[in-house]
C-alpha cells in the first residue's frame, strides 16, 4: 500500500471574513479558496458577501462583483461568458463546472463554495 504525506503548506486554513456591502438586504455568501504562491503561507478560504440585488444571476457575476467592489486581489479566468471557451472552469459547490453557466439558484444551501479544479 502506498502512503502519501501531504506537505504542511497544503493545509487549508480559515481566511478573512470581508465586510458586508452597506445597505444590502439580499446577501449571498461566497466562500472562496485563496492562495498566493509568493507569500509562503497556507491556502485559506475567504468569506465574501455579495448584494444579490446588485449582481447578475450567475456565479461568475458574483466573482466579478467581488473583484470589482470588495477585493481586487481576487484572481480568476474568464473570457466568453457563454459556456464556450471553458476558461472559467472551477469547482463550485463540490462539482467541476463553468462559473458563467452555473446559476447561484442552482447551489444547494445558502453558501457558494468555490475551489480550483482538482
Ligand atoms: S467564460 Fe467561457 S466558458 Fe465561462
Amino acid at each position: 500500500m502506498v502512503q502519501l504525506t501531504l506537505p504542511r503548506n497544503s493545509q487549508v486554513t480559515e481566511g478573512k471574513v470581508w465586510d458586508k456591502p452597506e445597505g444590502a438586504t439580499n446577501l449571498r455568501e461566497y466562500r472562496i479558496y485563496r492562495w498566493n504562491p509568493d507569500d509562503g503561507r497556507n491556502p485559506r478560504v475567504d468569506t465574501y458577501f455579495v448584494d444579490a440585488d446588485d449582481c447578475g444571476p450567475m456565479v461568475l457575476d458574483g466573482l466579478i462583483y467581488i473583484k470589482n467592489k470588495i477585493d481586487p486581489t481576487l484572481t480568476f479566468r474568464r473570457s466568453c461568458r457563454e459556456g464556450i471557451c471553458g476558461s472559467c472552469a472551477m469547482n463550485i459547490d463540490g462539482t467541476n463546472t463553468l462559473a458563467c453557466t452555473k446559476g447561484t439558484d442552482e447551489i444547494a444551501g445558502d453558501v457558494v463554495k468555490i475551489y480550483p479544479l482538482p
